[in-house]
């Protein structure tokens, strides 16, 4: 079985990116399972409280992480880049140094936006710290969904959207075999 940790770059109840993962999460194939690794309670990244006495929230999400074999990001842009939120989770859980539970693990990431150009700078700005974290990106296909607010219908992405996605999941677990 392997295991894939859906992590969301908005803390919005009403988020398009979690609504974006949660359809994700349906459309692994069997042998698969995928599961959200909540970011809204990590206390913000400081070396002092690591080296101290580790706070809780980190303990927490550095063992959900470590159990992954692979992860998938669908992040909003905010201001051209990442959201503060996603990058302290990346940033907790790269240390302590030495100790990064991202290394040598799968990434894809998708982006949203409601607007046209479907958060490309945040898209890349996600995979820039991918370098030095050792996560293999998926480069292929790129998934950048702009002005989502017309892929919705009643609450639900439009299939157009779901087809791109399953396009985008086969390709991930393909990516995922061929390198494991
Ligand atoms: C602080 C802030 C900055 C934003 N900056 C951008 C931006 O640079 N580019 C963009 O396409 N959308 C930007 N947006 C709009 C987001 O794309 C939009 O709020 C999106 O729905 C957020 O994703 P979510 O639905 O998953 O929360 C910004 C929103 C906020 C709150």
């Amino acid at each position: 079985m392997k295991k894939i940790g859906l992590i969301v770059g908005s803390l919005r109840k009403g988020s398009y990116n979690r609504l974006v993962l949660e359809k994700v999460k349906e459309l692994f194939p069997e042998g698969y399972e995928a599961d959200f690794i909540e970011i809204g309670d990590l206390d913000h990244y400081n070396e002092d409280l690591d080296n101290e006495n580790p706070p809780e929230s980190y303990v927490r999400f550095r063992k959900e992480l470590e159990e992954k074999d692979a992860f998938v990001f669908a992040t909003p842009e905010y201001n051209r880049s990442i959201p503060g939120v996603i990058k302290n989770a990346i940033d907790v859980g790269s240390r302590p140094y030495g100790e990064s539970k991202w290394d040598g693990k799968f990434a894809g990431v998708i982006s949203t936006s409601i607007s046209a150009t479907g958060a490309m700078a945040a898209n890349h700005a996600l995979r820039q710290t991918f370098v030095f974290l050792n996560l293999i990106p998926m480069q292929q296909p790129e998934a950048y969904l702009s002005e989502i607010e017309s892929y919705i219908e009643e609450g639900q992405l439009s299939s157009k959207t779901v087809d791109l996605l399953k396009e985008f999941v086969d390709a991930f677990v393909k990516h995922v075999e061929r390198l494991s």
